[in-house]
Order: structure tokens, then sequence, then C-alpha cells
């Protein structure tokens, strides 16, 4: 039987990376975001593919998703889209953060449990959802939301994988922590990374391995490894100063 993937922010960065690798693989690809063009271009490219356009900051196009997935027999779902945004708090626009925290947050929230029901009953799969380094960080100013709505992700996601651990689910939940990942990222979020990043292509293929084995927290690349083991070592307070640090560099200078 063919397998199928769902790839929400399907169209660039990790979750284009993503949709490569799994089409190579032979996996038949839902892709899911809002740019229809973009989407038909890869589906065309890669073949196999049937592209669902949508609002993921939007109730209603969540619903529309979740009702369309109850009629098709995939097998890994990929809770990718999401953005950041970099500036001073006070500073920042409330309604670009609601939507941050409605597509990185509530959204993914909804489809973990509705995907993970799905799953359940087609006896089994893989959840893959995207957090950040930021995630597993007690907080980064200047960059506080995005923060936050990761750590939110890497709660859950621990607390969920252990619970389907526990009472021995088919369902696979693994989160994924990258720090830089050259992307359009910076673009939308209006940063400059202060660390090199690593490509799209390695993160996305690392991840699926790492997804497959049903590993639950996924840190790509040996220097981000090693930044976050040792960051259990250090105080959260000097922890957020560091984040601090660097994020104030990754701001533009035309916003400083
Ligand atoms: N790049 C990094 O350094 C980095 C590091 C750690 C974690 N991450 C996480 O990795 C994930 C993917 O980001 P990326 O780096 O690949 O950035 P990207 O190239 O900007 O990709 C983001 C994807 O999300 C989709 N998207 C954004 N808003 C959406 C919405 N409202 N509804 C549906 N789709 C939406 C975009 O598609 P459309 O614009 O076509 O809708 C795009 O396909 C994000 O969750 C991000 O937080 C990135």
């Amino acid at each position: 039987m063919k397998k199928i993937a769902v790839i929400t922010g399907a169209s660039s960065g990790i979750g284009f990376a993503m949709a490569k690798i799994l089409s190579n693989q032979g996996y038949g690809l839902v892709l899911v975001a809002r740019r229809e063009k973009r989407l038909q271009e890869i589906a065309k490219t890669l073949g196999n593919s049937q592209i669902f356009v949508a609002d993921l900051s939007n109730e209603a196009e969540c619903v529309r998703l979740e009702d369309f997935l109850k009629s098709v027999d995939f097998e890994i779902f990929i809770n990718n889209a999401g953005f950041g945004d970099c500036g001073n708090f006070l500073e920042s626009d409330l309604e670009k953060e609601k939507s941050m925290i409605t597509l990185n947050i509530w959204t993914l929230h909804r489809f973990t449990k509705a995907v993970a029901q799905i799953l359940e009953r087609h006896g089994g799969g893989f959840i893959l959802n995207v957090a950040s380094s930021a995630g597993l960080l007690p907080g980064g100013p200047y960059m506080a939301t995005y923060y936050a709505t990761k750590a939110y992700v890497t709660s859950l996601s621990l607390a969920v994988a252990r619970e389907f651990k526990e009472k021995q689910s088919p369902v696979s939940l693994s989160c994924l922590c990258p720090g830089p990942v050259d992307t359009e990222f910076n673009q939308v979020a209006n940063v400059e990374f202060a660390l090199p990043g690593i490509s799209a292509e390695f993160c996305a293929a690392y991840a699926l391995k790492q997804m497959f084995r049903r590993k639950t927290i996924i840190v790509p690349g040996f220097m981000m490894k090693l930044a976050v083991f040792f960051a259990r070592f250090l105080p959260r307070k000097l922890l957020v100063a560091i984040a601090g640090r660097q994020q104030k560099k990754k701001i533009k200078k035309s916003n400083v």
C-alpha cells in the first residue's frame, strides 16, 4: 500500500527539504501551506503529491484540514508550519504575536491530538513536532514570544511522547529542536543569524532518521548538541542573559 506523509509548511525551508527526502523514499505527499503557486511547483517537481492550501493560523482552515485528514490513509504527520519575530517585547506587533501563538502553539497542539487519534485508528505512525533549540532554553529576550511558543512545543511533546510510550501506543511522537537553519525563517522573522546555520537538507535528513528511530528530542548538528548539553549545567538566569545577547546580535541594524 502507498505510504503517505502530511507536511505542514511544505512550501519552503525544512518542510520542503523533508518533502524531497520522503518523496525519494517512496512516500506520497500531502503538502500544506498558504502559497498555492509554490506548492503546485513543488508537487509538479516531486510527483506523487497533492497540495492543501490553508492558512493554519485560521481556525476554520484547521478544521478543514482535520476533516480532510480523516479520509487520508497517512503514516507520517509533520507539524512544521511556524514563524518567529524579533525585537523588543513592548514594541512587537500584538496581532503578529497572536498569529504566531496561534500557529506555533494552538495549531500544533490541536493537530498533535487529532492526528494521534487518527493514527491510533490506522494502527500506528509518526508525528514530528518542529520546535527549536529555543524551546530547550528558559527564555529568549528580544525574541521572547517565539522562545515561549517553542518551549510550549517541547514541553507538550515530551509529556505526550511519555504517555504514548507508557501505554505502548503504536504512535510515535518526536520533537525536532534545531539551532539556526538556512531557510526563509530569517526573512520572515526580520533577523540575521548571529551563528552560522546548518542546511535545511541536513536538518531534515537527520530529523527524519531519528524520527524513524522513535527518538523523542532531536537536536541536529554536533555544535548544537554540545551547546544543549552544557546548557544543563548553567543557571537559568545566565542562560537567559546569554540567549538575549545572541538575539540582540540578530536584530537587523535597521531595527536597532
Ligand atoms: N530556520 C531556523 O533557524 C529554525 C530553527 C529552529 C526551528 N525552526 C522552525 O522550523 C519550522 C519551519 O521553519 P523554516 O525554518 O523552514 O522557515 P520557512 O522557510 O519560513 O518555512 C516556514 C513554512 O511555514 C509555512 N507557514 C507559515 N505560516 C503559515 C500559516 N499561517 N499557515 C500555513 N503555513 C504557514 C510557510 O509557508 P507559506 O508562507 O507558503 O504559508 C513555510 O512553508 C518553523 O516551525 C520554525 O519555527 C526554524
